[in-house]
């Protein structure tokens, strides 16, 4: 139930009746305080000074008009002209039981859209590291959540599978096969690009060789097509253990690279010089952008075509936003990129903007985050300052979770352990950068993320457990429990009402593709029946239809819970 919606579909056609404009904004939200009632609308004050009207008066005509009956028990205005909105316990008790009669807890599916999502995109003959790591674990929250919501996901990952570089590996891989030391060279992919390059560095003749597969490799030729195809399998394969172990929904025939634009590369560059965009400068390609000036306060030149005849970065994000919208027909297209891109970004698609190549109604939106930071508050490294990769550091995360684990569970058969302490490391390090804003950078602090107490995985997995351990101790079936909820003290219907906000926190997740709204959500929802559980008791209510009522609100919260956790990727556990 998408109640704040309703809500403010009422609340504005009160406000019109009451002679506000038909586009006015009734400012319905979630109340941050229980005595403001359940919801808030803020919309009064900036329409009545329009009507010459103090907001007051706007407030009491509005009310006269407004009809809540069946939804509402209470309606006061507060302060200046807030109106204070209290759910009815009635209503609220008819929405709990359709919700738990719902095989998706209620929520509708949305018209369904669309939407190309661009995250992970890893590079080939590198190894993933902690750079890659909001990309792939906040990219595929919001492909979940969208998916979860009734929308066609494409899943882009653009991975970086072309450029100069290539001709180097090629030649390297060459010489290790000849050497017979190709599995081994390849096992540690940081270490075979690094090698390949102090060779590439040190020895000319190998230099020569690199650039000639270069240049046969950008013609087609059949061997180098080969040797390249292999080194993207062979990382492609590495990194799909990771996704794996990480949860990740990506497959492997999502693997959108940039070679895969590259037959579109010149015809774009021939089509904004036809368009009059792109101007030949000194050999090379350029589109000038009024929208962005140089430190001259010049408009800023845009290289899509150098000197030498290659491609940039650029010029392959004009291409595949193009593609995105011409064959992959989205409706909306949302990229994962640590925010540093941003600039990029932008001048990409204002050239796509301007050549036409996406309509205005079809957004593209960068959704941005900072960077992962240590302790320190500088970049994340080893020790020793190198990048940290990620196969070892949720190694370090499933180690630690096996140890807290077993602190708290001395008995603990080993095979239950290693399986718990997967579940809850894996989390940790996920549930850690999914719960901060991600525009900020973030800290990543192994002690705050593997707590059991605060916004963590392991709180979170250890209150589900524990919702759903009272139907196992108890010997209750799920699927078995009768009556109606019936709504009596205070604690259960701010639960109740609580549980009900779910889908409006999924929608705002999917619209601004921050998932911390639902770690908060989530957290929240969690302390709320931890409240409701110490002060009403379920398994031992005064009476049977208490006793049931109380056991349905367990029960859906149980299932908020893990969808909701599961929209975020993260696993849960019956028993921790
Ligand atoms: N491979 C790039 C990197 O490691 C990220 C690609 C992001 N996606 C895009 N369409 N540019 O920085």
């Amino acid at each position: 139930m998408n109640i704040q919606a309703l809500l403010a579909e009422k609340v504005s056609q009160a406000m019109v009746a009451a002679g506000a404009p038909a586009d006015c904004e009734p400012q319905v939200r979630q109340s941050a305080k229980p005595q403001f009632g359940d919801y808030q609308a803020n919309g009064v004050m900036a329409v009545a000074k329009k009507l010459g009207m103090t907001p007051r008066q706007l407030a009491e005509q509005l009310l006269e008009k407004l009809d809540l009956s069946g939804i509402a028990e209470k309606v006061e205005i507060a302060g200046p002209g807030f109106i204070n909105i209290f759910l009815a316990r009635d209503w609220l008790q008819t929405q709990i039981d359709s919700a738990l009669a719902s095989s998706r807890l209620g929520i509708p599916q949305q018209e369904s859209q669309t939407i190309v999502i661009d995250y992970s995109a890893p590079n080939v003959a590198k190894e993933m590291h902690v750079g890659h790591v909001r990309s792939t674990i906040i990219g595929d929250a919001a492909a979940r959540t969208l998916t979860f919501l009734g929308h066609h996901v494409i899943r882009a990952n653009h991975v970086g599978d072309w450029g100069t570089q290539f001709g180097m590996l090629i030649a390297f891989l060459e010489r290790k096969q000849n050497e017979n030391h190709e599995e081994i060279a390849l096992a540690d992919l940081e270490n075979f690009y690094r090698e390949a390059k102090r060779t590439y560095d040190e020895d000319p003749e190998f230099a020569e060789r690199a650039r000639r597969y270069v240049v046969k490799l950008q013609g087609g030729d059949e061997y180098c097509r080969k040797m390249w195809k292999r080194l993207v399998d062979i990382t492609m394969s590495q990194n799909q253990k990771v996704y794996d172990r990480l949860n990740v929904t990506l497959q492997r025939e999502d693997v959108m690279g940039e070679s895969l634009y590259n037959d579109m590369l010149p015809g774009i560059v021939a089509d904004l010089k036809a368009k009059g965009l792109a101007v030949e400068d000194d050999g090379a390609t350029v589109v000038y952008l009024d929208e962005f000036k140089n430190k001259e306060g010049e408009p800023m030149g845009v290289i899509i075509q150098k000197k030498d005849g290659g491609y940039l970065y650029t010029t392959t994000d004009i291409a595949c936003a193009k593609y995105r919208y011409e064959t992959l027909h989205a409706d909306r297209v949302l990229y994962y990129i640590d925010s540093r891109q941003h600039q990029h970004l932008l001048q990409a698609w204002t050239i796509v903007r301007k050549a036409g190549y996406v309509p205005d109604a079809v957004p593209l939106e960068h959704h941005a985050f900072g960077m992962m930071l240590g302790k320190d508050g500088k970049p994340f490294k080893t020790r020793a300052g190198g990048t940290i990769r990620l196969s070892d550091l949720l190694d370090e995360a499933v180690s630690r979770a096996r140890t807290l684990i077993a602190g708290k569970n001395p008995d603990m058969p080993d095979s239950e352990l290693s399986q718990l302490a997967e579940v809850v490391g894996i989390g940790a390090v996920k549930y850690a950068d999914l719960s901060k804003s991600r525009t900020t950078d973030y800290i990543f602090d192994w002690d705050l993320m593997l707590a059991f107490e605060g916004n963590t995985a392991p709180y979170m997995q250890y209150a589900y457990s524990r919702v759903i351990s009272i139907f196992r101790k108890a010997g209750i079936d799920e699927n078995a429990v009768q009556g109606q909820v019936i709504i009596g003290e205070p604690r259960e219907a701010a639960l109740a009402a609580r549980l009900l906000q779910f889908e409006e926190t999924l929608l705002q997740v999917v619209r601004d593709g921050t998932p911390h709204v639902m770690c908060s959500y989530l957290y929240d929802l969690a302390g709320l029946f931890s409240g409701f559980y110490e002060h009403c008791p379920v398994l031992a209510a005064p009476d049977e239809n208490t006793r049931n009522s109380r056991l349905k609100l367990a029960l859906l919260t149980a299932r908020t819970l893990k969808q909701g956790l599961d929209t975020l990727g993260i696993q849960t556990v019956e028993r921790m």
